[in-house]
């Protein structure tokens, strides 16, 4: 036995070293033991990709480099395909499309202002045709009268301000005609009190049809919040269109490119390929708006634009050629997800009838014919016309996101018969989040997409989700990964999330015959522009964070980027003991809820070893209860949730556990049963959902995520069910008419992980630990069947004081990993894992 030794250690592996030594009380000692020639299956050499979805402004007001919002004034067009109900603008069956939450009018200029100082004068307003492409036909009309003491003109907010660095170029492109206004226009970038943040070029002589004009802008000072303005040098009438500002150094200075600093945090993950464009996006919340690359494609002035399904409107900048021509650059596989005929299911879905199926079918035949067919057919000639007359070789067709039920396989068979028979060389996915394999039973898929969002203890308690699947089925791709509840803080993505995620993919990687590809989601937010979730606050989180001129990663990029990095060619038998998991017992408020659904309750009774703790009485008020979502009320006893949808109401205490639920429930309306909460706690809440995935089955679920396995069920109208639920430790057991339906166990909280393998190219041992204990975990490392190991090592640690703790805009490097050389001096030898760290050894056989 040796003593691994750090030759060389960073400040932060020196304090937590310390910690380790002085503040720690000595925990129990792990023994991981490694067999190398024990090999599990190959490990996709592109298992970590990436997934780039338009949400939370990533792309537009992102990775993409246009810095002018609402540049071609499409942004006044409501929402395609949604009708204005009540002053609102839904979709056909009434959902929101927060159009008008965010900014957006349709008499407006929607992030533009008029700028009029002194004495002069000025009026601007959009006009709704006469732009100057058919797809770009709105335009502005500016007024102007300037004066000696005064200014006129526009300026442009930005995507949540313009970023602006000191020293760098910007390209402006600006369409302009002018009735009788010959010019000039003065153009500058400006801090928000009108200080220059660039110098002022000038524009014209500006003649009465369009003309388009390009000038370059040079940065003078460092701002993330400057606007554009555009000032009326002389009176008359002048009207813009396509106004667009971009750096002139793009991400490998591509025509219509990408912002550098986004694109190499990107790049930094080497991602194997890139699911794109959804997500959502995909499907969208109307038929008119669901993805259509055709629209993408081209000059981007004769791209339409289309409404977004998180609440703002898709430029199409970054469309399908800057996608195919992003992943070659990162050397990345594409994945293209194509809409399937099915609406976002969250967002009332419609349905494209299956006589109308043909321009969806064919949409994704021609993406391929564009993406690989020879620059002589159809589409493959406007693909060389963009500047690519090699195919890009797409592999991997997802048809359809998060879609569901009957309806979906039908319009999935559709599709995936008229590709497979053209093209049988793809390979195929199908998105089975949220359909049950039930109803995918006719379908044929290659890969099985599956996303998951769920708390850190969901992800933390998975190191062995994969041991026991059915290796006949089809593999998985778990296209959106990550931890989203509460208990990781606002931001998420930090210590504690990503230690949990890193517990995940480590049961993948040992998994890897099963699991061949995963994505975290969302990729890229920017802080400023965070969509906002379905219904829910708070907004969706990111792995990838920036304003206009900053950009950060969170602890959970860092520890992706790590585990794509070190993820070995195969995992070799890597056991573990460590005595130290501790048992689970499920414990919290106890809750009523629906998901689309109206639903009553009575006779609600918590009881623990024969003590009361509840006995309902909704004969006067329901005051204790906590109503979140849905329309509560009381009527004769009956407690009731009133409106169709989502809507729960909790009651009691945290700390219960081990109690005996009772109570009786009804359905009266909805597509689906009723919830019955258990166990809430933080953010965290288990239910029995009855009746749930369309009223097909009944599960207990953590954080919408099964535990054990659902049964087949339907839930009748208006018939009153009596309801147990029998929590036992971390035993629960849910009985319906007295009949026990299930009988489940939350898997116990293992603290110390490892798993191990052989990296493809070098040969290193690559050993991966997460230790999610609070104390340091010593530990004895025993390397059998690997040839004498060599005595230096290297060795990266990632870890911080706090599990809340987590990189900012401010303090973008506050928790980074720390990479040093140790020293070891034999095949077993002993090693003390920091508390709260992910581990990540390199061991070489010695040069004899
Ligand atoms: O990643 C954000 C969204 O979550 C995706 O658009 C969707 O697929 C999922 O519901």
């Amino acid at each position: 036995m040796s003593l691994l030794r750090h030759v060389k250690i960073g400040i932060a592996s020196l304090i937590f070293f310390l910690g380790g030594l002085l503040l720690v009380p000595a925990a129990e000692s792990a023994v991981i033991s490694i067999d190398a020639t024990n090999a599990g299956p190959a490990i996709n050499p592109r298992m970590y990709g990436i997934f780039l979805e338009e949400i939370n402004h990533g792309v537009d007001g992102g990775l993409y480099g246009e810095l002018v919002r609402n540049r071609a004034f499409e942004d006044s067009r409501p929402p395609e395909g949604y009708t204005l109900q009540d002053g609102v603008w839904r979709n056909v069956k009434g959902f929101d499309s927060g159009f008008s939450r965010y900014g957006y009018t349709t008499n407006g200029v929607p992030f533009w202002s008029l700028i009029q100082t002194g004495a002069a004068k000025g009026a601007m307003r959009v006009e709704t045709t006469g732009g100057i492409t058919p797809q770009s036909c709105y335009c502005l009309r500016l007024d102007a009268e300037p004066a000696a003491d005064g200014r006129v003109g526009v300026a442009n907010e930005g995507f949540f301000g313009i970023g602006v660095r000191q020293g760098e170029q910007y390209r402006l492109s600006l369409h302009a005609r002018g009735g009788d206004f010959k010019g000039p226009l003065r153009v500058r970038l400006e801090d928000a009190n009108g200080a220059p943040c660039s110098d002022e070029v000038e524009i014209g002589p500006i003649g009465k049809s369009w003309q388009k004009f390009e000038k370059i802008l040079t940065g003078s000072k460092t701002d993330s919040k400057a606007r554009l303005v555009i000032e009326a040098g002389a009176k008359g009438t002048v009207w813009l269109d396509f106004v667009s500002l971009f750096p002139t150094k793009t991400w490998k200075n591509r025509p219509n490119g990408l912002r550098p600093d986004i694109a190499d945090m990107i790049a930094g993950l080497h991602p194997g390929f890139v699911r794109f464009p959804g997500g959502c996006v995909v499907e969208a919340g109307s038929v008119a708006t669901a993805y259509n690359w055709k629209l993408t494609v081209g000059p981007v002035e004769q791209r339409q634009e289309r409404w977004g399904p998180w609440n703002y409107r898709r430029t199409q900048g970054m469309g399908l050629f800057e996608y195919l021509q992003f992943c070659e650059d990162l050397g990345a596989e594409p994945l293209y997800v194509g809409f399937a005929g099915q609406t976002c299911i969250f967002r009332r879905p419609q349905l494209v009838p299956m006589d109308d199926m043909w321009w969806v079918r064919n949409n994704l035949l021609d993406v391929v014919e564009y993406a690989n067919g020879s620059a002589n057919s159809k589409w493959g000639a406007l693909r060389a016309r963009a500047g690519h007359p090699a195919p890009f070789n797409l592999k991997l067709m997802e048809i359809g996101n998060e879609n569901q039920g009957p309806e979906f396989e039908q319009r999935y068979n559709l599709i995936h018969e008229a590709l497979k028979s053209k093209y049988p060389g793809i390979r195929y996915l199908a998105d089975l989040s949220w359909t049950s394999r039930e109803s995918m039973a006719d379908a044929q898929f290659d890969i099985q997409d599956q996303h998951y969002y769920n708390s850190s203890r969901w992800f933390a308690t998975r190191f062995n989700e994969y041991d026991g699947r059915d290796r006949k089925l089809p593999p998985l791709y778990l296209g959106e990964l990550a931890v989203t509840t509460q208990d990781a803080g606002n931001l998420r993505g930090n210590l504690r999330a990503a230690l949990s995620e890193g517990v995940f993919l480590m049961g993948c990687e040992r998994n890897s015959d099963v699991v061949r590809m995963v994505s975290y989601a969302p990729l890229l937010a920017n802080v400023d522009g965070r969509t906002e979730l379905t219904g829910s606050p708070p907004p969706w989180h990111a792995m990838i964070y920036f304003d206009g001129t900053r950009v950060f990663g969170t602890v959970s990029y860092s520890l992706w980027k790590l585990f794509g990095a070190n993820h070995p060619a195969h995992c070799v038998q890597t056991d573990v003991s460590f005595p130290n998991a501790k048992p689970v017992v499920v414990s919290g408020q106890i809750g009523l809820g629906t998901w689309a659904d109206t639903a009553e309750f009575k006779d609600i009774h918590v009881e623990k070893d024969g003590k009361v703790f509840f006995n309902s009485d909704f004969s006067t008020n329901a005051d204790d209860w906590q109503p979140n979502g849905g329309r509560w009320s009381i009527k004769n006893g009956v407690y009731r949730q009133g409106q169709t949808g989502q809507g729960f109401s909790y009651f009691g205490d945290e700390n219960w556990s081990d109690y005996t639920l009772t109570l009786k429930a009804r359905n009266t309306g909805g597509s689906e049963g009723f919830l019955i909460v258990f166990g809430r706690k933080g953010g965290d809440r288990y239910w029995w959902n009855l009746g749930g995935w369309g009223n097909t089955q009944d599960a207990i679920e953590y954080n919408q995520t099964p535990v054990g396995p659902p049964v087949p069920a339907k839930i009748e109208r208006n018939r009153w069910y009596d309801v147990k639920i029998v929590l036992s430790g971390a035993r629960i057991r849910c009985y319906l008419d007295g009949k026990l339906i299930h009988d489940a166990t939350v898997p116990r909280q293992e603290k110390f992980f490892a798993v191990a393998g052989p990296d493809a190219s070098t040969g290193h041992m690559i050993i991966k630990a997460i230790n999610l204990d609070a104390n340091a975990v010593p530990a004895q490392l025993n390397v059998d069947h690997f040839g004498p190991i060599s005595h230096t090592a290297r060795m990266t640690v990632l870890t911080s004081p706090g599990l809340a703790d987590n990189n900012s805009l401010e303090n973008p490097a506050k928790v980074q990993p720390v990479t040093s050389t140790v020293e070891i001096s034999g095949n077993n030898f002993s090693h003390e894992f920091a508390p709260h760290s992910l581990t990540i050894l390199r061991l070489k056989a010695r040069e004899e």
